[in-house]
C-alpha cells in the first residue's frame, strides 16, 4: 500500500499529439490552437503539441509547423513534437522547437507497422537525430512503446524495453517514457517492470505513458508512484489512441490523474478546474463525448 507520496509530480500532456492523431477527421489548425491555449491556461507546462511524422501516414497532424510557430518559445513552457527521422527533426528545427521526442517499440512487429523500420534501424536513425539535436541545443525525449504488450506479438519481455532504453539514454535522451500502447498492463506487471528499471537504470529519467484501454492506467500509475516514478503522461478527457495499434484507447485522462494526485496531497502545478475546462474544449474540438471520469463527473464531490 502507498504510505508516502512525493510532494510533486510532473504531468506531460499528450492530447494534441497522441489524442488528435487518432481522430477520424483532421481537426482544423485554429481548433488545435484553442486546445493548446486551454491546456496552457490550466498551468500545464509540458505539452506534446505536434508530430513531424510523414503527413501521408498521419494526415491529422500535417500542420505541425504552423501550430508550433503560433506559440514560439515561451519561458517555463515546453512544447514538444514527435520526430521519426532526420527529415522530422529538420521540420521541428525550422520552427525553433526546444524539445523533440523520438519513438520506437519494444516489439519488432509494432515497430515495423508504426515506423516501417526494424528496432535496430530505428536506433541508428535516432543516433543521427540525437546528434542533430545536440548540435542545435534541442532536448530529446524517448518513447519505448508496447512495453506491457504488443497488439501483434502479445507479451513482450521487459528486457527488450530495458535494452532500448539504455541505448536511448546513451544517445542523450533526457527522459524515456515507457508506453503501455494498448492498455493491457496490470499492477503486478507494472511492479515487475518498474522494479527492473529501478534496479538497472534508476527511475529519475523514466516516465510512464499508459493508455487506459482496459481501465488499469491509474492503478498502474499508483504502482509507479509508489516505486519512485515522478513523471506521468496523460491526455485531457482521455482523448486519443495510436493509429497503428488497433483497439488502443487514449492515455489516462489528465483530469483523473490530477484529481487523484491532488486529493492525495501531491502537487502538479495544474489548476484542476481550469483543466476540466480544457477537457470541455477538447470535447468541443473533436465533437464527440470523451471518456475521462472526472471529465464526466466534475472536479468536486463535497457539498459546499
Ligand atoms: P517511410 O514511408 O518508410 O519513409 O515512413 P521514407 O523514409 O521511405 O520516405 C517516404 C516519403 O515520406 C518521402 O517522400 C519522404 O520525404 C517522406 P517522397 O519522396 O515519397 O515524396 N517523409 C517525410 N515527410 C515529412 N516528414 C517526415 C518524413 N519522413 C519521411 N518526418 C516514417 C517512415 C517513420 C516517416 C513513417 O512510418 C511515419 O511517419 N510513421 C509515423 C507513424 C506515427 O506517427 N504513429 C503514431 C505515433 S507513435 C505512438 O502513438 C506511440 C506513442 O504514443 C507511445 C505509446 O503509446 O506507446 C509515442
Ligand atoms: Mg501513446
Amino acid at each position: 500500500m502507498l504510505d508516502r507520496v512525493p510532494d510533486t509530480v510532473s504531468v506531460y500532456e499528450v492530447s494534441p499529439r497522441d489524442g488528435l492523431q487518432n481522430e477520424p477527421t483532421v481537426v482544423p489548425l485554429e481548433q488545435k490552437v484553442r486546445l493548446v491555449e486551454a491546456l496552457l491556461a490550466a498551468g500545464i507546462t509540458r505539452i506534446e503539441a505536434a508530430s513531424f511524422v510523414s503527413p501521408k501516414w498521419v494526415p491529422q497532424l500535417a500542420d505541425g509547423e504552423q501550430l508550433l510557430a503560433r506559440f514560439g518559445r515561451r519561458e517555463g513552457i515546453t512544447l514538444s513534437a514527435l520526430c521519426p527521422n532526420a527529415r522530422g527533426f529538420e521540420r521541428a528545427a525550422s520552427v525553433g522547437v526546444a524539445e523533440v521526442a523520438v519513438f520506437l517499440s519494444a516489439s519488432e512487429t509494432h515497430n515495423r507497422k508504426n515506423i516501417n523500420r526494424t528496432v535496430d534501424e530505428a536506433l541508428a536513425i535516432y543516433a543521427e537525430v540525437t546528434e542533430m539535436a545536440r548540435a542545435e541545443g534541442v532536448r530529446v525525449r524517448g518513447y519505448v512503446s508496447t512495453v506491457w504488450g504488443c497488439p501483434y506479438e502479445g507479451e513482450v519481455e521487459p528486457a527488450r524495453a530495458l535494452s532500448i532504453t539504455r541505448r536511448l539514454l546513451e544517445m542523450g535522451c533526457y527522459e524515456i517514457s515507457l508506453g503501455d500502447t494498448i492498455g493491457v498492463g496490470t499492477p503486478l506487471q507494472t511492479r515487475r517492470i518498474v522494479d527492473l528499471f529501478a534496479r538497472e537504470v534508476g527511475l529519475d529519467r523514466i516516465a510512464l505513458h499508459l493508455h487506459d484501454t482496459r481501465g488499469t492506467a491509474l492503478a498502474n500509475i499508483l504502482v509507479g508512484l509508489e516505486h519512485g516514478v515522478r513523471t506521468f503522461d496523460a491526455s485531457v478527457g482521455g482523448l486519443g489512441g495510436c493509429p497503428y495499434a488497433p483497439g488502443a484507447a487514449g492515455n489516462v485522462a489528465t483530469e483523473d490523474l490530477v484529481y487523484m494526485l491532488h486529493a492525495m496531497g501531491v502537487s502538479t502545478g495544474i489548476d484542476l478546474d481550469a483543466l476540466w475546462e480544457a477537457g470541455q474544449v477538447a470535447e468541443a474540438v473533436v465533437g464527440r463525448p470523451l471518456p475521462g471520469k472526472v471529465h464526466k463527473a466534475g472536479t468536486r464531490w463535497r457539498r459546499s
